[in-house]
């Protein structure tokens, strides 16, 4: 009888040793939220020429993002057109890139709640006067990235030579070197770039061309995520993280 009770108290010692070590276990692996984005697109997303990491406004967010939630971020560069397909294939958790919530992409992933308002703007070269609004781009050959925003835009422009590009500082290159007449894109974007690193060789003309809102995708599958994830950006808000990176990014706080 004794010993029988022993036995017992042994086993169940030794059982709540092992579930507990295996508990631990787990805690140390942290949980890996692999992240799709087109990391050609400075101040959002880019690679930083010396440490060759990824950096930017929506790296350092969805860092925030995924810290609050209890995951480590991975971040995979990839084609911006091929973000969505990537999502559909569960072959990444989420996409921040940038990515304007539209109806037709709401209808293929989640999108979160907005995090960044944007709009599409021109950039010419500094010495272009011929444009001035979206009214002159009538006729004109038009730089785009391939499956944005930009180039829907772009395409509603009468008799214009839409040239798309895999990414925006390829077409960025393309109006230098004299083959398109203007360049759409996303505003944040394009200040960004003749800011940094072409202030003799374009500029921004006409007034921006649409309003727009960036939002964190995710897979349809996974409706708990992108509560998740909402919940964080709440949370990031109201701790002042969220103005803290847009700060340090943009130089100027959030408007509301
Ligand atoms: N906001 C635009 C869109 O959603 C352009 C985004 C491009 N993003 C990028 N990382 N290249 O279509």
């Amino acid at each position: 009888m004794k010993k029988t009770w022993f036995t017992s108290i042994l086993l169940t010692v030794v059982a709540l040793a092992l579930l507990l070590g295996g508990c631990a276990e787990q805690k140390k692996e942290a949980k890996i939220l692999k992240v799709g984005s087109d990391t050609a697109f400075a101040p959002f997303e880019f690679q930083d020429e010396g440490s060759k990491d990824y950096v930017g406004f929506d790296m350092d967010l969805i860092k925030a993002v995924g810290k609050q939630m209890g995951y480590e971020v991975q971040v995979q560069s990839m084609n911006f057109d091929g973000i969505i397909p990537a999502l559909e294939a569960g072959n990444i958790d989420v996409s921040i890139s940038a990515m304007t919530i539209t109806p037709e992409r709401a209808a293929k992933v989640n999108f979160s709640k907005p995090y960044y308002k944007s709009g599409q703007s021109i950039v010419v070269k500094a010495d272009n006067t011929a444009i001035k609004s979206f009214a002159d781009l009538a006729g004109k050959r038009i730089g785009v990235q391939i499956g944005t925003t930009g180039a829907e835009e772009a395409k509603k422009i009468k008799n214009a030579q839409i040239r798309e590009f895999n990414t925006a500082p390829e077409a960025f290159l393309e109006l230098k070197a004299g083959g398109v007449d203007a360049v759409v894109n996303d505003l944040p974007v394009n200040e960004y770039y003749i800011a940094k690193s072409a202030a003799k060789d374009a500029k921004l003309t006409g007034e921006p061309m649409s309003s727009e809102e960036y939002g964190i995708a995710s897979s349809k599958k996974n409706a708990e995520l992108n509560e998740k994830i909402n919940k964080a950006l709440d949370e990031l808000k109201k701790n002042g993280e969220y103005e803290k990176i847009y700060v340090k990014w943009f130089g100027k706080k959030p408007v509301q």
